[in-house]
């Protein structure tokens, strides 16, 4: 079976398969809500920090592991570590079946702001009424069809294999994202909101952070990543043996968080110029991406009209490749320890993640049931945002965590050696690897254990 793995096409497929994989909703969508919820700036920094103690010794771990044992996360704990081990793969394909189910949905917006967006671009632009976006997704049958439209597109991706899939199609589209933002965070710049969004986002007021808010921005920096759930185990099983591990977790982490700062930046900044957007997006922030944009676009950006569309077309493509990473785990688990062909393995696959996605579809007004169900308290009514919850701020660090536990302690550690390359070529011992054995062995298992005990016996529970 590992022998003829397939493989990354060229010597940057995998980087742009892994950023493809970071970067989406959770960049463009997520972050800048619950960073809005939490209070900005403290919440940043927590998220900062928990990127470089958590997120780069995570990803670093998590690709060594795919690469040593070419298998998806279930077959490779169980090479690399024993039976008991292959627990947390099971338990990454289990989050990763709850985050799509929810994560297409979100993702099926996209089509209908593309959509808005060639009727405003052909016959002008007029600002959504307030609670336009509540009963968007409040229409069940419409968010069932959006999300079954997306959940099929990825679907049609995987089935066609890695290479002529999502490397052809990241190779173009990514690169065009990341210039349409930079040129919108350039025209955000200029318009007079631009300090009050700094100071959100940049001046950190600690008293302002609720603990809740902390095992968020952990949970975040997990998400937006793709990490502890096996993503970067299964795309790091088809990364070739020469590539640096080191060098493109690092890349994977500064790209998705530049790009998460920059949707912030953004947003907020329209936020604080535009009157009239704060009033519309402040009975729905989830709604921001939608909302907040659009407006920016056709009002203040030159070339707007044509941009828009398009800006739509690559975040919808930005969440296309984060969906095929997540279905991706799901599918090479049926074909590798299943045995079956790629195409039935995408269609169970698929088929089980949208009876999942039905429930988060109408559970954001359509079914009166399903939108008031609560665990975790007000803020997280619904049954989308409850899984959105459970997976991000439990699922993800406790499968972290475990993945930490097993590489730092568990696992022989001269495949560490053997993937990373423990000497420089003076004979020394290279400086970053002695930093990761330090980080996972010590700082990232402390800081999640911390943060998970700190909520569990906290007072905020919400
Ligand atoms: N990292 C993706 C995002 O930020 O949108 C979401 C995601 C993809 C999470 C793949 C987990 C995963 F395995």
């Amino acid at each position: 079976m590992s022998q003829n793995r397939e493989q990354w096409g060229s010597r940057v497929g995998f980087i742009l398969a892994a950023s493809g994989s970071a970067i989406g909703l959770g960049n463009l969508w997520k972050f800048p809500y619950i960073t809005w919820h939490n209070n900005g700036g403290a919440f940043v920094i927590v998220y900062l920090i928990a990127v470089i103690l958590i997120g780069w010794p995570i990803m670093t771990a998590e690709i060594l592991i795919g690469r040593k044992s070419q298998k998806n996360p279930v077959l490779a704990f169980d090479e690399l570590g024993g039976s008991n081990w292959s627990l947390i793969g099971w338990l990454g394909v289990l989050t990763g079946l709850v985050i799509l189910g929810y994560y297409a949905v979100i993702a099926g917006w996209t089509i209908t702001s593309f959509i808005s967006c060639m009727n405003w671009s052909m016959n002008g632009y007029t600002a959504p009424e307030e609670g336009a976006f509540g009963e968007f997704i409040g229409n069940g049958k419409l968010q069932l069809l959006l999300s079954f439209i997306f959940l099929a597109l990825t679907a049609g991706v995987i089935s066609k294999g890695i290479k002529k899939g999502i490397e052809r199609a990241t190779k173009i589209l990514m690169p065009i994202l990341f210039l349409i933002i930079v040129y919108m965070v350039i025209m955000a710049l200029g318009l007079p909101g631009r300090n009050e969004a700094f100071s959100f986002i940049f001046s950190p007021d600690f008293s302002n952070l609720p603990p809740s808010g902390i095992l968020e921005a952990v949970g975040h920096a997990f998400f937006t990543l793709s990490l502890g759930m096996g993503a970067m185990i299964t795309y790091g099983s088809y990364m070739d043996k020469k590539e640096s591990i080191f060098k493109n977790a690092a890349l994977v982490v500064i790209l998705d968080t530049v790009l998460a700062i920059a949707a912030c930046v953004i947003m907020y900044t329209i936020i604080f110029s535009v009157p009239s957007v704060k009033d519309s997006i402040s009975g729905s922030t989830v709604g921001m991406l939608f909302i907040t944009l659009p407006n920016l676009l056709y009002t203040e950006i030159p070339f707007g009209t044509i941009l828009a569309p398009v800006f739509y077309i690559l975040v919808g493509f930005a969440a296309l490749s984060s969906t095929i990473s997540l279905l991706e785990v799901i599918v090479s688990l049926l074909i590798d320890k299943m045995k079956m062909s790629r195409q039935k393995a995408t269609l169970i696959g698929a088929g089980t993640t949208y009876v999942i996605s039905i429930f988060c579809a109408l559970s954001l007004g359509a079914v009166d049931a399903l939108s008031s169900f609560s665990i975790f308290g007000p803020g997280k009514e619904g049954v989308l945002s409850t899984l959105d919850h459970l997976a991000s701020n439990w699922m993800l660090p406790v499968g972290g965590l475990f993945i930490t536990i097993f590489v730092g302690w568990f696992m022989d550690q001269k495949i560490i050696q053997d993937e990373v390359g423990k000497f420089n070529d003076d004979g020394s011992v290279n400086f970053t690897y002695n930093m990761f054995k330090f980080f996972i062995r010590f700082i990232a298992p402390v800081a999640i254990l911390a943060v998970i005990i700190s909520v569990i016996f906290g007072k905020d529970f919400s």
